[in-house]
């Protein structure tokens, strides 16, 4: 028996509930959000989905944490999205408060969950969620890089004229401007990309990539969700099925690739425990500098949560 919960029942929200139902992996999902019957409307409208699309999965809709109760796995989406010319940094104050009161509200109904957080900005919500649930750090991580690598292999699908399907990589470090896509650690069916493409139409993708949550954010106003929501929903896969499979997730890193204190995306098996392993690959030079960066620019937002947590402990 597994029950999923997913918190917030938005764009994001409502489509990591959406494609998990139709993995029929999860016995139970709760989709919870605070706009009165919002959830039970999109809960309800995903029921009615599965007669046509044959998963057994219960999907119900609720704003009362009680609902909750003996959670598994628990996906937080709860908090504002960023709209043109923000960056996922400006909505720290925001989401910040959003994330640790639904932890905390979680954590009264399931005693230990594994926790994937999807709110921005990513690394410092995990951080956030993690801190406030006192859980182990193997079951408290972030989705980002599913994503930011699902962005680097389309573009690099398209311009290559290949399937998506046979695209693999790996991409590291902050869920932002700095992240760190791996063009040594891309194959398209077995091959180096390398072999495959110019170096200046890669570094383009690689940068197009770094700026792809932007590009969506332009295009629609508001930020993506059906890649997203989707690769929550594989995580909870991985997790649910047991399955190990590899995956960049953000995580709390003690000493790996030189880090510590910091939660960054590298890549991780996930299984039944949350984090199985953090895998280290040796990276070099270049790939190590910019790592650094992103974990500098992950650091200092950090800080500022952490005085904005300060400053409220004060006032109280
Ligand atoms: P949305 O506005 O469509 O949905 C957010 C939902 O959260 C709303 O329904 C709102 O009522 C609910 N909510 C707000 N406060 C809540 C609370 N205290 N308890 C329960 N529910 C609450 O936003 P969208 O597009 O679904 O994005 C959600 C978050 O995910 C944003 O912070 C966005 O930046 C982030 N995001 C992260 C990605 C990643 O790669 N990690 C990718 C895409 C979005
Ligand atoms: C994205 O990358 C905004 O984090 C969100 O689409």
């Amino acid at each position: 028996m597994s029950k999923v919960t997913v918190v917030g029942a938005g764009n994001v929200g409502a489509t990591v509930a959406n494609v998990l139902a139709h993995k029929d992996v999860a016995n139970e999902i709760v989709l919870l959000d605070i706009r009165g019957n919002f959830a039970k409307g999109k809960a309800l409208d995903s029921w009615q989905q599965a007669p046509i699309d044959y998963y057994s999965t219960k999907i119900t809709g609720t704003d009362d944490y009680r609902k909750t109760k003996g959670s598994d796995v628990v996906v937080i989406t709860a908090g504002i999205p960023r709209k043109p010319g923000m960056s996922r940094d400006d909505l720290i104050s925001t989401n910040a408060n959003i994330v640790t009161s639904v932890t905390q509200s979680i954590l009264k109904h399931s005693k230990n969950p594994i926790i994937i957080v999807v709110s921005n900005p990513l690394d410092v919500m995990t951080y956030a969620a993690h801190k406030f649930s006192k859980l182990s750090n193997k079951r408290v991580f972030g989705m980002a890089g599913i994503l930011d690598t699902a962005r680097y292999r389309a573009f690099l699908a398209t311009e290559l004229g290949v399937s998506p399907k046979d695209l693999q990589a790996v991409l590291m470090g902050g869920h932002g401007d700095t992240m760190v896509p791996l063009p040594r650690y891309t194959t398209v069916a077995g091959i180096p990309v390398t072999e495959m493409i110019a170096k200046d139409k890669l570094n383009a993708i690689v940068e197009r990539t770094k700026k792809g949550g932007g590009e969506l954010v332009k295009l629609m106003g508001t930020s993506a969700w059906y890649a997203p929501g989707a690769a929550a929903a594989q995580m909870v896969e991985s997790i649910l099925r047991d399955e190990k499979r590899i995956f960049p997730c953000c995580v709390q890193l003690t000493g790996q690739y030189g880090l510590k204190n910091i939660f960054l995306g590298v890549p991780v098996q996930l299984g039944k425990n949350g984090i199985e392993k953090v895998l280290e690959l040796k990276l070099n030079k270049t790939e190590m500098k910019s790592l650094n960066k992103s974990a500098k620019h992950v650091k200092d937002v950090m800080k500022v949560f952490d005085n904005m947590m300060k400053k409220k402990a004060k006032k109280k």
